[in-house]
C-alpha cells in the first residue's frame, strides 16, 4: 500500500461497507470499467463532476486541443475568462475567481467574509461539508461523518473557537445566534441544500431567511454550491429558490461539474466584495494553477453541453431511478424515506419521516446500506461506499443503464431487509 487507508480521499474507502475499494481503469458515458475488466454502471460520478458522464466526445475534443497548445501559462487565457462568463450568465455572482478545490473555494471565501465585515466568527450548520477546511471541519458531513471521525485533530482550539455550529433548517437556533453574536458573525455558509449527510433539501423559504439575517446583521451568506451548482438546475440550487424568490447570496462557491473531471473550482459574488481581493485589494489569494487552461476549457465544454435537453434527461433518470429504488425497497419491506432536490438525491434507511437536519440523518439504520451496496456492486451498479452520500445520477444514463439497475434492485432490496443490526459493542 502507498497511501495511508489505500487511498487519496476517505470517501473512496470501503471503510463504512467492508470490503477494498475497486480500481476503476476507465469511463465512458454512465458505465465505469474496473482494472479487471467488469463493467458497472456508476451512480457516484465522481462524486459530482461528471454530469454529462464520462468520456463525453465533446469535452475530450475541447481538452485534446487544448492540452496540444501547452498545458499551463501563468498567465491569463481565454479559457478561464470564458468560462468565469459562462457561471456570471447562469448564477447570482457579478465577479469570480478560479482556485483548483472545492475546499479551496470556501477557505477563501470565509477569508474574505472576515476581511469585508471586520468579523471572525463563522456560522455553519451541522452535517455540511465544505472541504477539509480547518475552521469548517466541526460536525462535518461526508467522509467525516461516514468514518465517525469524533473530532478534528490537527486543528488548534483557537481556529475553531470562532466556528459556531447550528442545526441545518433550525431558524430559531440561527436567530438566537444572531440575537447573542449578531456584531461579531462575518458569514454564515451553508451548503445551498445539504448534500454530504446525504440529501436534506433546505426547507422552503430557509436561505432567503438566511440571505436576510444576514443582510439585516451587516453578516454575509455564503452559498456553497461545490455539488449542487450547475447539477440541481443549470443555476444550481439557486435556480430552486433564490432566482425564484429574487434574492441572491453574497458569495457563492462552486467546484466539481465546472471542471468537467478536472480540478477546477471558483468562488465568485458581489462585485464589492469580490474586489476586496488581491490585485484589487488587500485580501490576499492565490493559485499557481488557478483558472488552469486544460481545466477550464473542460469546465466551459461540459456547462455548455449541459443545456436544457441535458437537464431534461439527468431529471428523468433521476426521477425513474427514485422509483425504481422506492418500489423495490417497499417491496421488500425495507422502511426507508428518499429526499431530492433537482436530480441529486439519497435514500435514508428506517426512516420514515422527513430528514431535515444532521441528527435525523444520523438516526438511519445505516447498517442495512453495506448489504445493499454490495448487492449493487457484484451486479455491476457502482453506488457512493457510505449512506451518508448523494447518489449522481448522470445526462449519459440511458435505457441499458437504467435496466441494469432495475435488474440488481430487487436482491439488493432483499438483502438490505435481511440486514441484522450490528451489536453496538462490537468492534465494527
Ligand atoms: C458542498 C461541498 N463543499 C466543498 C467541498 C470540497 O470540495 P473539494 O473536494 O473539491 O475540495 C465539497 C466536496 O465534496 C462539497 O460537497
Amino acid at each position: 500500500m502507498v497511501a495511508p487507508g489505500g487511498v487519496n480521499s476517505p470517501v473512496r474507502a470501503f471503510r463504512a461497507v467492508g470490503g477494498s475499494p475497486v480500481f476503476m481503469a476507465s469511463g465512458r458515458g454512465a458505465w465505469l470499467t474496473d482494472v479487471d475488466g467488469n463493467q458497472y454502471v456508476d451512480l457516484v460520478g465522481s462524486w459530482g463532476p461528471m454530469l454529462l458522464g464520462h468520456a463525453h466526445p465533446a469535452v475530450l475534443e475541447a481538452v485534446t486541443a487544448a492540452v496540444s497548445r501547452g498545458t499551463s501559462f501563468g498567465t491569463p487565457s481565454a479559457p478561464e475568462v470564458e468560462l468565469a462568463e459562462e457561471i456570471i450568465d447562469r448564477t447570482p455572482v457579478e465577479l469570480v475567481r478560479m482556485v483548483s478545490s472545492g475546499t479551496e473555494a470556501t477557505m477563501s471565501a470565509v477569508r474574505l467574509a472576515r476581511a469585508f465585515t471586520g468579523r471572525d466568527t463563522v456560522v455553519k450548520f451541522a452535517g455540511c461539508y465544505h472541504g477539509h477546511v480547518d475552521a469548517l471541519l466541526a460536525e462535518a458531513g461526508s467522509g467525516v461523518v461516514t468514518l465517525g471521525i469524533p473530532g478534528t485533530p490537527g486543528v488548534p482550539a483557537h481556529v475553531t473557537a470562532d466556528t459556531v455550529v447550528l442545526d441545518y433548517n433550525d431558524r430559531a437556533g440561527v436567530e438566537a445566534a444572531f440575537d447573542q453574536l449578531g456584531d461579531r458573525i462575518a458569514c454564515v455558509i451553508t451548503e445551498a441544500a445539504a448534500g454530504n449527510m446525504g440529501l436534506v433539501p433546505p426547507g422552503p423559504g430557509f436561505n432567503q431567511f438566511l440571505s436576510e439575517i444576514t443582510t439585516r446583521h451587516g453578516a454575509l451568506l455564503i452559498s456553497d454550491e461545490v455539488m449542487t451548482g450547475f447539477r440541481v438546475t443549470r443555476s444550481g440550487q439557486w435556480g430552486l429558490d433564490g432566482a425564484v424568490e429574487g434574492w441572491r447570496p453574497d458569495l457563492v462557491t462552486y467546484g466539481k461539474v465546472m471542471g468537467g473531471g478536472f480540478p477546477a473550482a471558483a468562488f465568485g459574488g458581489r462585485a464589492d466584495i469580490m474586489s476586496q481581493l488581491a490585485p484589487a485589494g488587500p485580501v490576499y489569494q492565490a493559485g499557481t494553477l488557478s483558472g488552469n487552461p486544460i481545466a477550464t476549457t473542460a469546465g466551459l465544454a461540459t456547462l455548455r453541453h449541459a443545456d436544457a435537453a441535458a437537464y431534461e434527461r439527468l431529471g428523468a433518470a433521476s426521477i425513474r431511478l427514485q422509483h425504481m429504488v422506492a418500489e423495490s425497497l417497499s417491496a421488500a419491506g425495507v422502511v426507508h424515506r428518499i429526499q431530492h432536490s433537482g436530480s441529486m438525491f439519497s435514500v435514508f434507511w428506517g426512516v420514515d419521516q422527513p430528514v431535515v437536519d444532521f441528527a435525523g440523518a444520523q438516526a438511519q439504520e445505516t447498517w442495512r446500506y453495506a448489504p445493499f451496496f454490495h448487492a449493487m456492486l457484484d451486479a455491476g451498479v457502482y453506488l457512493p461506499p457510505s449512506a451518508f452520500e448523494s447518489w449522481f445520477v448522470s445526462a449519459a444514463h440511458d435505457e441499458e443503464a437504467l435496466s441494469r439497475i432495475a435488474e440488481a434492485l430487487p436482491h439488493a432490496a432483499a438483502a438490505a431487509a435481511a440486514a441484522e443490526q450490528p451489536d453496538p459493542q462490537g468492534s465494527r
